[in-house]
């Protein structure tokens, strides 16, 4: 079911409709079910390098939308960990928001199943968006053909970010391979640095999840997914060593992604394997010029291999301000509103269309990267692509026994059995 080839993903939509009538309930724009002239908008988009482009999408809707007020609903925390709390107590308690944020892929696909969101395929053909994003994408936001959100980026995971002169300081160039990365981790060693610098639970895992990619090739990654590579087989078994390997030869903190990024910046550590979001950070809160102030390339072993993710938009059930929330996702899926919104959160558009000058540094060859036929797609773990909700949260418990304990083998028969058990 995860599986999924390049070409799919970023194939432009078959059978587009021109536009059609806008939808009924279109028509009243600026009224709304309570009457109020209000959105509330859900992220965890709160922290430096993430808040930035939100604030770029918040200053265009209120432009296009005068007198709406906007209110901005994030929750912070990398990757949404306590976002996602905070949004499932208020799902329970009927209590939506009018447009939270949620990844394409299996995440989307629970609450949709889960009866959470709204049906927004009138959208999309009002609109004549299924031609304007990858199918492939479109796909991930859909079941029984409804389309359920709209994506607003693609981001990449499996990418290592350093400070060059300190590499040069240190004699060494960028480790295309685990086995290099150690080698050169040991040497390190000698001199009082660590290899990686590492975070909260979520970073460990994103982390784990391109020592897996990286370790494994992108077929054997993929069938982790989909049933076809064991958990427990001897190659997952080497990967998982490789991985708590790397872990004894960092620094394992519990911050989020930003501080643990900033002691590469200040030396401690030569890398720091994170997603693009980095980009709009560095290149923003830290005010650092690409490839002279910081430098990045895909982590080891995954050259030429995207681990995407994409950030959507979605129209919750029960949304009190329905109309502004339409406003809002037809903002999100804008070649305006992308190009505002990209270039500051270190993604690319996930639309097909979008102004191209408007990408440069990291992410010209990011885009470039993207669109190069010969890239292959992976879906990442941690950020909502290839797992459904409750297999990932079996994951993320094993994973807490097996930063304990080490013992590879216990995670993977426990990660194998929550497979079997949630696919
Ligand atoms: C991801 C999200 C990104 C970025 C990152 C760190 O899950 O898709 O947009 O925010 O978390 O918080």
């Amino acid at each position: 079911m995860a599986e999924f080839t390049r070409r799919q993903l970023l194939a432009a939509g078959a059978g587009v409709s021109a536009l059609t009538l806008l939808p009924s309930c279109s028509k009243d724009a600026g009224q709304t079910q309570t009457g109020e002239k209000k959105v509330e908008v859900f992220s965890w988009w709160s922290g430096p390098g993430e808040q930035e482009g939100l604030d770029a999408l918040i200053a265009e809707y209120k432009k296009q939308n005068p007198g709406v007020e906007f209110q901005n609903a994030a929750v912070a925390g990398g990757s949404g960990t306590q976002a996602r709390q905070v949004l499932a107590s208020r799902l329970l308690g009927k209590q939506p928001p009018d447009s939270y944020q949620l990844h394409a892929g299996l995440e989307a696909a629970d609450d949709i199943k889960a009866d959470r969101l709204e049906d927004i395929t009138y959208l999309y053909e009002a609109n004549g968006w299924k031609s304007k994003f990858p199918a492939g994408l479109v796909d991930k936001l859909t079941v029984g053909g409804k389309i359920y959100a709209v994506p607003v980026n693609i981001h990449r995971s499996n990418l290592m970010w350093f400070v060059p002169s300190k590499l040069k300081e240190w004699g060494l160039t960028p480790a295309k391979t685990w086995s290099e990365l150690l080698t050169q981790a040991e040497a390190l060693k000698a001199k009082n640095v660590n290899i990686l610098s590492i975070g909260a639970p979520w970073t460990q895992q994103h982390l784990l999840e391109n020592v897996l990619l990286g370790e494994l090739g992108v077929d054997k990654y993929n069938g982790l997914w989909d049933g076809k590579t064991d958990w427990k087989s001897a190659d997952v078994t080497k990967a998982l060593e490789t991985f708590k390997k790397v872990l004894s030869f960092s620094a394992v903190g519990t911050d989020d992604w930003q501080p643990t990024l900033d002691k590469v910046l200040a030396g401690s550590a030569a890398y720091h394997v994170m997603g693009d979001w980095a980009a709009g950070y560095l290149q923003g809160a830290k005010a650092l010029k690409y490839k002279t102030g910081y430098d990045v390339v895909a982590s080891p072993g995954s050259t030429g291999v995207y681990n995407f993710l994409a950030d959507s938009f979605t129209l919750p059930k029960g949304a009190p301000h329905k109309a502004q929330a339409e406003a809002w996702l037809k903002l999100c899926a804008s070649p305006e509103g992308q190009d505002l919104f990209n270039p500051k959160k270190g993604s690319v558009p996930a639309r097909l269309d979008s102004d191209k000058s408007k990408y440069t540094d990291y992410l010209d060859w990011a885009l470039k990267e993207w669109q190069n036929q010969s890239t292959k797609v992976v879906g990442s773990l941690v950020h909502g692509v290839v797992a459904n909700n409750a297999f990932k949260a079996e994951i993320e418990k094993a994973y807490g026994v097996f930063v304990q304990d080490k013992d590879s083998a216990k995670f993977s028969g426990a990660v194998a059995t929550a497979y079997g058990a949630n696919k």
